[in-house]
């Protein structure tokens, strides 16, 4: 799978920052936009071309939460699982997500259609329990809704 990764598409990244080590963070964000994740191949291409340690590219990707080094899927769930939720029945609503998309927490399904996340509030407690798709919110859910919502995808 990641055998096709397409390298070229890094170049013009590379080319515009002018293979500054002091951009390094600006194009693993464009470079994410582009491959939607920094798989190795990238990275180690990153590596030679700017001439900075594989090891200190990792460093950076593994210490900002919005680098993601595997393949996500095209919709992001998010299941708030924060207290005001949480005593609203969240934990209902992230079961039946699970069940639904057959993933747990932190996974990407087979065909790469979904990937599930649970987070500790999602600013929206009065809403509560609160589902976000694609950044689109879902509030008041119930399980009869989720599974509504997620077939429509
Ligand atoms: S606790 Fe769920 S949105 Fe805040």
């Amino acid at each position: 799978m990641s055998n096709d990764v397409d390298l070229s598409l890094l170049d013009p990244i590379l080319e515009k920052y002018q293979l500054k080590e002091e951009a390094l963070i600006t194009m693993l964000q464009e470079a994410q936009e582009v491959y939607g994740y920094l798989p190795e191949e990238i990275l180690a291409y990153l590596s030679r071309q700017i001439k900075v340690p594989l090891s200190r590219i990792y460093g950076v990707v593994t210490f900002y939460a919005q680098f993601y080094l595997t393949r996500r899927g095209r919709n992001i769930v998010r299941v708030c699982r924060g207290t005001a939720c949480h005593v609203r029945g969240g934990k209902s609503i992230l079961s039946t997500v699970e069940k639904i998309l057959g993933i747990q927490e932190s996974e990407t399904s087979a065909d790469y259609k979904f990937t599930l996340e649970t987070v500790a509030c999602l600013g929206a407690c009065a809403m509560g329990p609160v589902v976000v798709i694609n950044d689109k919110y879902f509030g008041k859910m119930t399980p009869a809704r989720t599974d509504t919502v997620l077939k429509a995808i």
